[in-house]
Formats: structure tokens, C-alpha cells, sequence
């Protein structure tokens, strides 16, 4: 069993699609899913009004409001850790948590933190990520998943899917296909971790066949 702690700041969908498919891998009867190993332990929020704290709360996950206000990064990094600690967190996944990770948390964690930018990184790290795209005139952007380190959206990514941006595309339209394949993509790349099929070489995620995953499954450390 891996116990995730998830950190977020507001609407909270990759959660919920987080959620759901550990909750689906758990009444199918698909036992090579290694979602079904994993339980998500706690739901943390620096903002008190995310709707994605209300929905942890109406799923009957625990859950926890631990705001910035007044304290420097550090205090509040590591009150944040000691609440995942608390619940035994081995894995984090941060759906957007609009917060930078001190490198005490990142080192606290290393590579067992994931995040999901709308991107396909390196192209247009940051804030509006989407607008961004449109601006530049790309036409394909998408998501990605990927390991957090001290950087910015700069970790080994583990998963990307494209988007085309179409003619009539605005930031809102843009979005929302995006945020469609955000759902399925974090899911999909959280498996991949969960099963430990991978070894990180270099910046590189590699795949590794199922028989060569370690049995159980146990959340792979850098070996660059
Ligand atoms: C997503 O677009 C994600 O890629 C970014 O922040 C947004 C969070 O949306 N990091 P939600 O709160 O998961 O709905």
C-alpha cells in the first residue's frame, strides 16, 4: 500500500480524476492496476476556500487547511510535512498547488513528488501556461507530468500528451481540452510510478517491462 498525500489550492479536478481512478481500479476486477495498491492519506490546502478541500471533505478523505499567512516558506513547508508525515505520505502529488517547494521539501521527498503542468515542458513553464501557447502561435501544446525538483516545472517527466490549438481556440477553449487530457494523463502516470516499472537515467524516465518491476511494487529512487 503507498499512501499519497495530494496538495492543492483550488478546483481540485486532477485530484477528483486521482480519486476516481484509484476508487475504479478498486471495484474492477483488473489486478495489475497499481492503483489499487494506493490509498490517497491526506488532502492539503494553503487556501481555505479550494472547492478541492470541500470535495476531499464529501469524499471522506481527510483533509487539512494550512495557510501561508504569516509564516515565512520554511514554517510553512514544514508544517506541511509534518502533516504528511503524520499520515505517512510516501508519494506526493501536487494538483495544482499554486505554491513553490522550498529544496528542504523537494530533498525531503526526492523523486516522490509529482506534479501536472498544461504544457508540454519545457515550452512555457509557469503562470498560464495555456494563454502562453496561444500567444507564442504553437500549434500543439498539451500536458505533462512530471517529477518535482528544485527548479521550476523542470523535473524527469514521466508522461506528456499533445493537444492540437485550434484556429478558433481561446484561452478557455484551449483549456478545457487540455484539462481533459490533464484527467486522464495524471491517473496514467501515477500508475506507471506506483508499479515501479522505471529506472530515471539521466533526466530520461524509462519503461521497464512488467516482469522486471520489483514485486511489490516500490517507488523506484534516482539511480543518475
Ligand atoms: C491544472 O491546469 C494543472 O495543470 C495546473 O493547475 C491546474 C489545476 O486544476 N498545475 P485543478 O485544480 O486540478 O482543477
Amino acid at each position: 500500500m503507498t499512501r499519497i498525500g495530494i496538495l492543492l489550492s483550488g478546483r481540485g479536478s486532477n485530484f477528483v480524476a486521482i480519486a476516481e481512478a484509484i476508487q475504479r481500479a478498486n471495484n474492477e476486477a483488473d489486478a495489475t492496476s497499481a492503483l489499487r495498491n494506493a490509498r490517497i492519506s491526506i488532502v492539503i490546502s494553503n487556501r481555505a476556500d479550494a472547492p478541492g478541500i470541500a470535495a476531499a471533505r464529501s469524499r471522506g478523505l481527510p483533509s487539512a487547511v494550512i495557510e501561508a499567512r504569516g509564516r515565512t516558506r520554511a514554517e510553512h513547508d514544514a508544517e506541511i510535512l509534518t502533516c504528511l508525515q503524520e499520515h505517512q505520505v510516501e508519494l506526493i502529488c501536487l494538483a495544482g498547488y499554486m505554491r513553490l517547494l522550498s529544496p528542504a521539501f523537494v530533498r525531503a521527498y526526492p523523486q516522490r513528488i509529482l506534479n501536472i503542468h498544461p504544457s508540454l515542458l519545457p515550452a512555457f513553464p509557469g503562470l498560464d501556461a495555456q494563454r502562453q501557447a496561444l500567444n507564442y502561435g504553437v500549434a500543439i501544446t498539451g500536458c505533462t507530468v512530471h517529477f518535482v525538483d528544485e527548479e521550476l516545472d523542470h523535473g524527469v517527466i514521466v508522461l506528456q500528451r499533445a493537444v492540437p490549438v485550434l484556429e478558433n481556440d481561446e484561452e478557455t477553449s484551449l483549456s478545457a481540452r487540455i484539462l481533459e487530457q490533464e484527467h486522464r494523463a495524471y491517473p496514467e502516470a501515477l500508475e506507471r510510478v506506483l508499479s515501479g516499472r522505471y529506472e530515471i537515467a539521466g533526466r530520461r524516465y524509462v519503461l521497464r517491462n512488467r516482469d522486471e518491476a520489483s514485486t511489490p511494487p516500490e517507488l523506484k529512487k534516482c539511480n543518475s
